[in-house]
């Protein structure tokens, strides 16, 4: 819940801050390693509750969060942004962007079963799920992100 209600200004600002450094426009690598460092602080707190063995109702807010984020992932990489900044983005996303898209939609599906069995409870299967959450990360920074 606190992750959640603490992601809504923190974009903001950081919107903000994009725009002002570059006037044309919103900034894509900006935005992209904003979008990823709170969806990180969203699993983070996901996994926590987790490992304490809490109550798993609240987390469906941070999964509905991590599923809004990854369908938005695959329009945060515009050709012209394979460089610059301190991206971590690998060429293989210009390249390979099916098998890229293939990912992200994994990750929504993974934290909307998330979402589903935190709202009903089910303490079990949100466990699981988290670890199918996890392995979507994992998964799309082997293969698309530079160490
Ligand atoms: C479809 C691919 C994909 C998925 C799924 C994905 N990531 Fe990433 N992630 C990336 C790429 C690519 C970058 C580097 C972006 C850049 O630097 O431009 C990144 C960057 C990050 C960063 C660094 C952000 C920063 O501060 O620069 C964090 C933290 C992160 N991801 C966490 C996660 C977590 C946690 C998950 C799963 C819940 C996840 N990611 C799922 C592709 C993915």
């Amino acid at each position: 819940m606190l992750a959640a209600l603490m992601m809504a200004p923190l974009m903001m600002a950081t919107l903000g801050v994009a725009r002002a450094d570059s006037p044309g426009g919103l900034d894509p690598i900006a935005l992209r390693q904003a979008g990823y460092a709170l969806q990180g602080g969203d699993f983070a707190y996901i996994r926590s509750v987790v490992k304490a063995k809490g109550d798993v109702k609240p987390l469906e807010v941070p999964a509905k969060a991590i599923s809004k984020w990854g369908r938005v992932i695959p329009t945060l990489f515009p050709k012209g942004s394979e460089t610059g900044e301190n991206t971590k983005a690998l060429p293989k996303i210009w390249s390979d962007p099916e098998g890229f898209q293939k990912i992200a939609l994994a990750l929504v599906q993974a934290s909307d079963k998330l979402a589903t069995d935190a709202k009903a409870g089910a303490t079990d299967m949100v466990d699981a799920d988290t670890k199918e959450l996890g392995k979507q990360c994992g998964a799309c920074h082997k293969a698309y992100r530079a160490k």
